[in-house]
């Protein structure tokens, strides 16, 4: 093919991202690829809405009909990028039995459903890709199922979330207060739709499930997730901290000794001296320990348009390559420790 057509479910913050780096680097990519990358039509509620992407301009059709994206035969791949759960998950589904190639940026679904899902690529021979669920810009998930591969992966550990990373750094540094910082993230586009799942640690939570699912092999509810947030935390408890040369941050951790899984988010303090204590504003930073390797960490922005959208055609630009090979593939390996898998649901 001369070019692949690809269809995007949201045209928001990392959507918009999408449109115009792909539009950015089209030289780039039909150089690696062979071919163009076009995006054909793209799905959102309101057509009328002024975006950072004039969608029209870069050729892409605008639609509130996600038949147009999901029924439509010149689009291989599907980029979902609207967040949310339940009508994620049923367009995710529709398009792997259209036999379309699903990429996507939702760590909600990818937790809560991802076994589902997976399975349904499996069964539709397509492929089934999540890089910027986790860590944003950060090619984190190929780092630990590809950089990792012939290694045994102890524990991961780090700041996944980066709107509360941003809000602590904020009030610690500047003195801005809780409910200021967090606007700012939110106009900033780091925050969910709903921020309650970045400040109360379920966002990371979910990331940490889907890391731990990869680094270790093995499956994670989030039931067994031990979860603690940020919203109770004061400026006077950061001004404490700083006096006492310690600087607040929200870690997750995630353990596996072959038997029990240990995964868990909390706000900790930890030594100005300590790497993670570097880590400002929407950063993110994980922290990957191997039996082999040792310790190896991956730092960059972890939320935020650009670098989220580069994540996310990384993705493509792999499906793409399975296409021109004749294969299918998936961030998701079969787990090798298997346990019954409790319900979804959380
Ligand atoms: P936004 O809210 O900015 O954008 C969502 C887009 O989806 C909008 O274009 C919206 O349409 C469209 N949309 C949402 N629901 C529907 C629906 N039911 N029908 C039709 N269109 C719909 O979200 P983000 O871009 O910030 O996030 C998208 C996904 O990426 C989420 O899963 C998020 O968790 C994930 N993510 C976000 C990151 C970030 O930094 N923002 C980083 C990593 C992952 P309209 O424009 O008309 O309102
Ligand atoms: N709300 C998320 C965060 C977006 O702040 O980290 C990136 O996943």
């Amino acid at each position: 093919k001369d070019s692949v057509s690809v269809g995007l479910l949201g045209v928001g913050v990392v959507g918009s991202g999408v449109i115009s780096l792909i539009e950015k680097h089209q030289a780039k990519l039909a150089h690696q690829l062979g071919c163009n990358v076009h995006v054909k039509s793209a799905l959102v509620r309101n057509p009328e809405k002024a975006r950072e992407v004039d969608a029209g301009v870069n050729g892409t059709e605008l639609t509130t009909n996600s038949e147009d994206v999901l029924n439509d035969p010149e689009i291989d791949v599907v980029i979902e990028v609207m967040g949310g759960i339940e009508e994620a998950r049923e367009a995710i589904l529709k398009a792997f039995e259209a036999k379309k190639h699903v990429v996507t940026a939702n760590k909600d679904l990818v937790a809560l459903h991802g076994a589902e899902l997976h399975e349904s690529a499996t069964k539709n021979k397509c492929d089934f890709y999540y890089e910027a669920s986790v860590a944003g810009g950060i090619p984190i998930l190929r780092g630990i199922t590809d950089g990792f591969a012939s290694d045994h992966i102890e524990q991961v550990m780090g700041i996944v979330n980066g709107t509360t990373n941003y809000i602590m750094t904020k009030m610690s540094n500047e003195g801005v207060s809780y409910e200021d910082a967090l606007k700012q993230a939110q106009q900033l586009g780091f925050a969910e739709a709903d921020p309650a799942a970045d400040v109360e640690g379920l966002d990371a939570a979910r990331k940490m499930a889907i890391l731990g699912r990869l680094a270790f092999s093995t499956y994670i509810d989030l039931d067994d997730v031990e979860v603690t947030g940020i919203k109770d935390i004061e400026l006077t408890d950061l001004q404490y901290g700083d006096q006492l040369g310690l600087t607040m941050k929200l870690i997750g951790f995630a353990k596996f000794d072959g038997k029990e899984v240990e995964v868990n988010v909390q706000p900790a303090l930890i030594s100005k001296e300590h790497p993670l204590a570097d880590v400002k504003n929407e950063y993110n930073a994980v922290y990957v320990y191997g039996e082999a390797v040792g310790e190896a960490m991956f730092y960059g922005a972890g939320a935020g348009s650009m670098p989220t959208a580069a994540a996310v055609i990384s993705d493509v630009v792999t499906v793409i390559k399975n296409m021109h090979r004749g294969v299918t593939g998936s961030q998701f390996v079969e787990p090798r420790f298997k346990k019954e898998l409790k319900s979804e649901s959380q």
